[in-house]
């Protein structure tokens, strides 16, 4: 068989096999599988501490882009049953072979810049910037506030970068059907766009409390032709039917995954995907100013917009990089989803990483008012970036989130996502800590239309009208 040296973002070069893409075709999504049992242990979890070492500042090669066994440190991997691996391996092929691929890359900078809208502006918020600067009353001009413009892609979110990639995998490997599952809708509807451009079938698991929440997001991902089906609970029950489903579907389905959990590839592709959002903004950054970010900020769900903003600049040790979860109704109530500030390391679905659980090792329920910040747990190349203490975690309420939507609305006519509202909630804390002319690009993830019905329930907007 022939091979290729491939070499993924500057890591050390590995050999994998080359393949000719009609005969992965019948492999990948020809496999034959027996259907697993649904108690299956993909979906089961292994809490307390665990072996490997905690990550150092100085390790390089991890922040880069994981091991060739996607272990950040001892986050990540790939703990799924026997008959996934084979699916795994495939699927990690194919990853490494479109990376070099370039009738691949071409077609999705294509699809990117046309489709999608890409690049995404790198936005002066004058008038935020101005607020800021008349609360702390400096003489100078202030920390500059830029927003990477998420929100005007396709389908409103950074969601549709992955999404179009991995449907194209998706169609290369074979597969007619796509699987995914969403929490605040966005991934739903980014993923039932780019099923209907390159002609997949579609399913999507949501959370029934979500589907009430998002319900236009619900109506969009049914106009774009996708089954939504939904599930007692949230994000994370969805996300494990949708992983059921895959499971038992294997020989047709592809599982897309829109965000950086679950096992090896899992989290790498997507972060790869994502991380055009920090290439873009380098390069705008020095047009703009001709230097870099002082600050990136980003919320922070599993970790997929951050790490899209962050990577690029992971080794660049002068910028800083700043996660902002989401505190809920604080973080004594128990009604949050603070992973990283209260969480432990454990397993679920599929990787390690740190989870919300109990002593038990049982994982307790999040709560955000931003839908897509539900999750009980993080992305393990996020879990590392936590403990080598080369990003920083904080954190910000519902009712912070909800103001600083607000606030970004009647001061810039740009309404943000109540996902993203948190990431700008921390500019509160944030600004009046740094010097003037501080550079600070915040990641605007995704905007809100989705969110109005939350925001009138909230009596934000009625009163004031
Ligand atoms: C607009 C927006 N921002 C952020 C997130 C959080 O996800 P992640 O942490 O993967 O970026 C979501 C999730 O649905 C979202 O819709």
């Amino acid at each position: 068989m022939l091979s290729t040296k491939i070499q993924i973002r500057g890591q050390p070069l590995h050999r994998i096999p080359k393949r000719n893409n009609r005969v992965i075709h019948s492999v990948a999504c020809g496999v034959s599988t027996k259907p697993l049992h649904r108690e299956s242990n993909v979906l089961s979890r292994m809490s307390g501490p665990s072996s490997g070492s905690v990550p150092t500042k100085s390790d390089k090669s991890h922040f880069l882009s994981g091991d060739v066994t996607g272990k950040f440190g001892r986050f990540g991997g790939k703990f799924v049953p026997e008959t996934l691996m084979s699916r795994l391996i495939e699927l990690e092929d194919e990853f490494h072979c479109i990376l070099s691929d370039h009738e691949f890359q071409e077609e999705l900078t294509i699809a990117l810049r046309d489709y999608v809208g890409r690049e995404t502006p790198l936005y002066f918020a004058g008038r935020l910037t101005e607020h800021y600067k008349n609360i702390s009353r400096t003489i100078g001009g202030g920390p500059e506030i830029y927003l990477k413009r998420e929100d005007l892609s396709h389908c409103g979110s950074h969601k549709i970068n992955n999404a179009l990639a991995q449907a194209m995998i998706a169609r290369r490997l074979g597969c007619s059907r796509v699987v995914a599952a969403t929490g605040a809708g966005q991934h739903g509807v980014a993923t039932a766009a780019a099923c209907a451009k390159l002609s997949l079938d579609c399913t999507v698991f949501m959370g029934a409390t979500d589907i009430e929440k998002q319900f236009s997001n619900v109506l969009s991902m049914k106009l774009l032709g996708a089954q939504v089906k939904s599930v007692e609970g949230t994000f994370k029950d969805a996300s494990s039917e949708a992983i059921r489903y895959w499971v038992e579907n294997l020989d047709s389905t592809y599982n897309l995954c829109g965000t950086v959990v679950g096992p090896h590839p899992c989290p790498i592709m997507v972060r790869e995907f994502q991380s055009v959002i920090g290439k873009e903004t380098r390069r705008q950054a020095k047009q703009l100013w001709g230097g870099k970010p002082d600050v990136l900020v980003a919320c922070l769900g599993s970790g997929s917009n951050a790490l899209g903003l962050f990577h690029e600049f992971v080794g660049d040790e002068d910028v800083r990089l700043v996660g902002v979860e989401a505190a809920g109704l604080g973080l004594d109530s128990g009604k949050h989803s603070a992973t990283l500030a209260i969480g432990h390391v454990g397993v679920y679905h599929g990787s390690m990483s740190y989870l919300m659980q109990d002593d038990q090792g049982q994982i307790l329920k999040p709560h955000s008012v931003g839908v897509g910040l539900e999750y009980p747990g993080v992305g393990p190349e996020i879990s590392f970036l936590k403990e080598s203490g080369r990003a920083e975690f904080y954190t910000a309420t519902d009712q912070e989130a909800i103001q600083a939507c607000m606030r970004l609305s009647r001061l810039e006519g740009i309404i943000p996502a109540l996902e993203t509202s948190h990431a700008l909630a921390f500019l509160d804390k944030l600004i009046p800590t740094l010097s003037d002319g501080a550079k600070v690009v915040v990641n605007c993830s995704g905007r809100g239309d989705k969110d109005l019905d939350t925001l009138i329930q909230r009596g934000m907007l009625f009163p004031n009208c």
